[in-house]
């Protein structure tokens, strides 16, 4: 409790723009797509990277889903306490480190986006949702070179995103990420929101 106090404070402005119908529709039909499109190296679960998760709406749905292994999320310092949140009320049962905290027995893992020390490879699924459109160019492309480093050969990027926004979905560095492109599509969950076309592609690394 002396923990999720403040917390609640801090993450109650952010619930409208994070948490509502749409979100909820949007992540479950993502969950689904990773989960018919990843393979894990072996039963232990698959390891996810997911850059700005929110309110972990992905994580609680692919953990309902299929084994997890392991989840890391790199998000800003003032929305994992939201995400945080999120999970101790609707997924109590998945285990949560914060940044800073020891990692061993933690399903989940924050990772605060000013203090990257992330340079983990051998992950089975990396993701970002209507998340890099908020972000610089220069982030953007920080982040493709993250996920190129932290997936596995065989591995998927599932990206989500629009061109409607600061940085495009176009001009983002696909070439970073050489493999074949699964899915390249508008969402199946686009155009409830607002009008314009949100894009998914899935990327399986060479
Ligand atoms: C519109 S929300 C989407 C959240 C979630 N993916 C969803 O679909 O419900 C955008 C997310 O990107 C995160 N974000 C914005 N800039 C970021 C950055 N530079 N690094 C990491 N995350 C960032 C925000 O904190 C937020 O979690």
């Amino acid at each position: 409790m002396e923990r999720d106090g403040p917390l609640i404070r801090s993450w109650y402005p952010l619930l409208p723009s994070l948490v509502d119908h749409y979100d909820l529709f949007k992540n479950l039909d993502a969950a689904r797509a990773i989960v018919n499109h990843a393979t894990s190296v072996n039963d232990s679960g698959l390891t996810v990277l997911e850059i700005g998760a929110g309110g972990c709406l992905l994580p609680m749905f692919l953990h309902g889903l299929t084994k997890i292994r392991r989840h890391d999320v790199v998000d800003l310092d003032f929305v994992i306490p939201f995400g945080f949140a999120m999970l101790r009320s609707f997924a109590p049962g998945v285990s949560v480190a914060l940044p800073g905290e020891p990692t061993e027995d933690a399903s989940l893992r924050f990772h605060d986006n000013n203090n990257l020390a992330f340079d983990e490879a051998g992950h089975d699924v990396a993701v970002n949702i209507t998340s890099f459109g908020e972000m610089t160019q220069g982030n953007v492309s920080e982040y493709f070179a993250l996920v190129a480093h932290a997936l596995r050969s065989g591995g998927i990027f599932t990206c989500i995103n629009r061109n409607a926004k600061a940085t495009r979905f176009d001009s983002y560095p696909w070439h970073s990420i050489t493999g074949d492109v699964l899915v390249d599509e508008v969402d199946p969950t686009s155009g409830y929101h607002d009008p314009d076309p949100i894009f998914r592609r899935i990327v399986r690394k060479h």
